[in-house]
């Protein structure tokens, strides 16, 4: 389909806050025009987390993608956190009479492509050197190079959703933003095998030797997780160096249930803190891993999108129905609201959870406080519960 020179909001990013933002925006009447750098088929293929709250399925059901979502999800009512081998199962549905829905952000996306691709508009795959102009004037326009030749569209608004290495964020002058940031000393390695979960609900463990995380895509594939370094080296973890890990990390009940097999896929990622604020600069607004990053501990990432985009689709419904421009004005402090709360409950349990010391010092005692506390406090368990289940929006 040949992209229009003209639209309404033009969205930068194909991940799931720029294909949640033109789906969102289409119900509602309103014209988008996606650009995205890379391949369908990379954007399709990429591995990401799995864990939906229940606000981010009400979005999905609004945007009319949540069929296969409902057929193929899996409902949680808890989650184990591991401690000392006697794991704390946290009872979501208890304490907070709410669940999470595991289901792949791959399988998101591409819901949200398939959706997309049916008629409601371009998206624009490999759109090279895209450029905004004029982003604090009336007249916003994006150009980018694609099959060789230059191309402009002009559009009302900007949306952001390029992710943490986006054009977006980069095109704000650095004066008018503000950034907070923690790098953590470790990163995760992942592994995805087909092989049946080892317990039915996630499992996250605190371990001497360090973090481990036991989450799923399906009954029959598994997603594991153990911390390592930043800079670790891919080729000293074989396969059956990991399944060791797992089972020591996760302790004797998990490590029974650990049905191993080769790996689909094995990557290495960085933990990061990071916010920019304001997430609004005059037509340009910037939402999801654009505008912030959490550390995946809290399983926020794709959740903390959802409500941005809810919160940005909301205030340009509002203003192409009525012309105010007042949740425009307010939707940076209205997002970054619930995004801070969000990047303080994703800092939290990676602090409590993950090896940073050694066991003998003030942190691992406080680590070790922190988890006796949870296990005999249903205060502390509501606490945790209500913010993984995800705050309201
Ligand atoms: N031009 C066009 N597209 C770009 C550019 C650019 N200059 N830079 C990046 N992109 C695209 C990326 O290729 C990617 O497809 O923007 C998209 C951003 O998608 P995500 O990184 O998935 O970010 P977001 O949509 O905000 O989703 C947040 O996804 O990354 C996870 O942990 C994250 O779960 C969270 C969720
Ligand atoms: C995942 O399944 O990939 C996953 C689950 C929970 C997290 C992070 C990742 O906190």
């Amino acid at each position: 389909m040949p992209s229009p020179s003209r639209t309404q909001v033009g969205i930068i990013g194909a991940g799931p806050a720029g294909l949640l933002l033109a789906r969102l925006l289409k119900v509602h009447g309103v014209e988008s025009v996606i650009l995205e750098a890379r391949s369908r088929d990379y954007v399709e293929g990429r591995v990401r987390a799995g864990v939906l709250e229940q606000g981010t399925v009400s979005l999905l059901e609004e945007a009319g993608v949540a069929d296969r979502l409902h057929r193929e999800g899996l409902i949680h009512d808890g989650v184990a956190i591991g401690h000392s081998g006697h794991p704390i199962r946290i009872d979501f549905k208890g304490l907070t009479g709410k669940h999470v829905v595991v289901y792949g952000q791959t399988e998101v996306t591409r819901d949200l492509i398939a959706a997309r691709l049916a008629g409601d508009g371009a998206i624009v795959w490999e759109a090279a050197d895209v450029v905004l102009h004029g982003i604090t004037d009336d007249r916003p326009r994006l150009s980018w190079q694609a099959g060789g030749e230059h191309h402009e569209l002009a559009c009302d608004f900007i949306a952001g959703c390029d992710g943490f290495h986006g054009v977006s964020r980069q095109s704000i002058p650095p004066g008018a933003l503000t950034t907070y940031e923690r790098v953590y000393p470790f990163g995760w390695l992942g592994i995805l095998a087909d092989v049946p979960p080892c317990s039915h609900e996630l499992i996250y463990a605190r371990h001497p030797r360090g973090f481990a995380l036991a989450s799923m895509r399906s009954p029959t594939r598994s997603r594991y997780y153990v911390q390592c370094a930043v800079e670790e080296n891919l080729d000293a973890w074989p396969d059956a160096r990991i399944w060791e890990e797992l089972k020591l990390r996760l302790g004797p009940a998990a490590a029974a249930h650990i049905t191993t097999g080769p790996s689909i896929e094995k990557s290495v990622a960085p933990l990061r803190s990071f916010v920019a604020a304001p997430m609004r600069h005059g037509n340009l607004f910037l939402a999801g891993d654009a505008a912030h990053i959490v550390p995946p501990t809290g399983a926020k990432g794709l959740n903390l999108a959802a409500s941005d985009v809810h919160y940005l689709c909301r205030a340009l419904v509002a203003f192409y129905r009525t012309g105010s421009r007042d949740q425009l004005d307010r939707y940076s402090d209205t997002a970054l609201a619930r995004v801070w709360k969000a990047e303080r409950f994703s800092w939290w349990m990676t602090t409590m959870l993950h090896r940073l010391h050694d066991e003998e010092s003030f942190e691992a005692q406080m680590q070790r406080a922190e988890l006796d506390y949870l296990a005999s406090s249903r205060a502390a368990q509501t606490v945790l519960a209500e913010n993984y289940v995800g705050l309201p929006f």
